[in-house]
């Protein structure tokens, strides 16, 4: 009996000429078994949506579990580019792909326990997971991990919330946001889940810091906070030698959070260099006392600081976190400002209300 696509039969990717050669397990995609083999192949949605895991077919038949023309265009179909994270092997093949310049991690999955729950405001809750056995923690700050419930058929992604160097041994600490029609957020928030078993399988994704000495821009806005926090907790921890401003843009005060999580970060920070966090509300109400920064994030970035010549944006790194429409606009102000596109990191925070399997 074989299975439906490429049989029940494991086959070899070779991968840039030999540099890497990796098996594809029958019913696996190639970018899941590339990232368990620990071969750093550029990835971010995982559900065939933002293209980043593209690669070529040089050799070889694959079976494309979806349409590859809803993110690549004719072109680039043309010449045998594929996403790896929506090819399962029909045959051996041989692949041509440029890897990330993240550390090559294998992936790791572990089964633990729920060990606490925390309003974080009215629509964000702290999770944090023990897992059990010998845990290795091997994400960078930035990075995720998938969390799957036995309630629900697919896991979720959830960014590290705390700095991995800093967790308590075998934790995870994540940041979930209520979204509307989000099965696992609705499951969590339905009642208390302390206790119930759980499996964080990571490290994912290639948002994390890169090491220069250009100034750090990072936006963020809603649980996009979790991975910039991890970031700036670590590049503390660190004692980097960078300047670094924090814009994280928020509806209203009730939705600001880990204010004094973000005090000791900005104590800690390394004294010959500056970090200031800045909150920017966008719908305060007015009369409500809020002496703060007000309007959207990437315009306060632009007139407050650009426009001022307080900061040039010439030089400097941009690590964004959020909602979509925030991070392309956060893009187009930067790049339009001066910063090279090649220095903007981000993580888009994508949602079951933007795309199935999101956050
Ligand atoms: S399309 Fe494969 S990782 Fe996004």
């Amino acid at each position: 009996m074989f299975g439906l696509f490429g049989g029940n039969k494991d086959w070899q990717a070779t991968v840039n000429g030999g540099e890497h050669t990796i098996t594809v397990k029958a019913g696996d995609n190639l970018l899941k078994a590339a990232l368990e083999a620990g071969v750093p192949w550029p990835h971010d949605c995982r559900v065939g949506s933002c293209s980043t895991c593209q690669c070529t077919l040089k050799n070889g038949k694959i079976k494309a579990l979806t349409d590859f023309s809803y993110v690549l265009d004719q072109d680039q179909l043309k010449s045998g580019k594929i996403l790896a994270c929506q090819t399962r092997l029909k045959t051996d093949v041989a692949i041509e792909v440029e890897l990330s310049d993240a550390p090559a991690i294998a992936l790791n999955s572990y089964e633990g326990q729920i060990i606490s729950t925390r309003n974080l405001t009215h629509d964000i809750k702290e999770l944090v997971v023990k897992c059990e056995g010998k845990v290795e923690h091997s994400g960078m700050a930035g990075q995720y991990s998938e969390v799957a419930i036995s309630a629900l058929d697919d896991p979720r992604s959830y960014s590290y919330a705390k700095a991995p160097k800093q967790e308590n041994p075998g934790e995870f600490t994540f940041y979930v946001r209520l979204v509307p029609n989000g099965k696992f957020t609705e499951w969590l928030f339905a009642e208390e889940r302390v206790g119930e078993t759980v499996k964080v399988t990571g490290p994912y994704g290639q948002f994390f810091r890169r090491d220069e000495d250009s100034t750090m821009v990072c936006v963020a806005g809603g649980s996009g906070m979790s991975a910039i926090k991890a970031i700036l907790e670590s590049s503390a921890a660190e004692q980097v030698k960078r300047n670094c401003l924090y814009l994280f843009g928020a509806r209203a005060q009730q939705d600001l959070y880990c204010m004094d999580e973000l005090a000791e970060i900005g104590k800690k920070w390394n004294k010959d260099y500056s970090f200031e966090f800045v909150p920017v509300l966008s719908e305060e109400p007015e009369g409500s006392g809020w002496q703060g920064a007000t309007g959207f994030v990437t315009t306060y970035l632009k007139e407050a600081y650009v426009d001022t010549g307080k900061l040039s944006l010439n030089e400097a790194q941009g690590y964004l976190c959020g909602p979509p429409p925030m991070i392309d606009a956060a893009i187009d102000v930067m790049v339009d400002q001066g910063m090279n596109k090649e220095n903007i990191y981000f993580d888009k925070f994508l949602d079951a209300s933007s795309m199935p399997g999101g956050r």
